[in-house]
């Protein structure tokens, strides 16, 4: 059984996706810690409701990026964390980070990358006038969602797709993708040859 530690900073659907798959005994492992960098996130509100270990480590407490993610490690290692699941955790994370945990931080993202990195990733795809959007999840490397790509999932854009709908339609797929992914992980069924992830089902 895996440790699973959850990086959110906002609402928490998606922790509350594979919480709920690990709740089925869906997943091979169990919530070792959520931690947040937003003390009202409700995401981090719900662990605390469920009597999850939940921890708020705050920004301003550091003298910059690296003493942050110095803590956050710390954190995480004090936990046994074996997969570390970002979901909407709104932080770049440095190289101390990402090189503690190498291959082993996952991320979601609300595009089929690599198109439409960074923020407000399906206003960018309506902009751009796509035809079809979705979500990925993929391993963390040092530069913003770019790392080895795991599983996507594609939903169509419509004609008189709003934003909202847009994000809504995404969101359903991100709630399936997510957890299948954490899965596949605690399964040891992926394994990362370069850029490519291979899955052995
Ligand atoms: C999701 O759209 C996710 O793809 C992005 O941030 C959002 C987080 O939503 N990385 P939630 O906090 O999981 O509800």
């Amino acid at each position: 059984m895996k440790k699973i530690a959850v990086l959110l900073s906002g609402r928490g659907s998606n922790f509350i996706s594979i919480k709920k798959a690990v709740d089925a005994g869906e997943i091979d492992g169990e919530i070792a810690v959520v931690i947040s960098n937003k003390a009202d996130a409700k995401g981090l509100e719900f662990a605390k409701e469920s009597g999850l270990n939940a921890v708020f480590v705050n920004p301003k407490d550091f003298d910059g990026r690296e003493a942050y993610d110095t803590e956050i490690v710390r954190i995480l290692e004090e936990n046994g964390t074996e997969l570390v699941c970002l979901a909407g955790f709104m932080r770049i994370i440095s190289s101390v980070f990402v090189d503690a945990f190498r291959n082993r931080i996952i991320n979601i993202h609300p595009s089929l990358l690599p198109s439409f990195k960074g923020l407000d990733a399906q206003k960018q795809a309506l902009e751009y006038g796509v035809k079809f959007a979705g979500c990925t999840v993929h391993f963390v490397d040092e530069e913003m969602d770019n790392g080895a790509i795991i599983l996507q999932s594609v939903v169509p854009v419509e004609q008189d797709d709003t934003e909202d709908d847009l994000c809504a339609r995404i969101l359903v797929e991100e709630h399936k993708l997510y957890p299948e992914v954490v899965r596949l992980f605690c399964a040891d069924k992926l394994k990362v040859e370069g850029r490519r992830v291979v899955i052995n089902l």
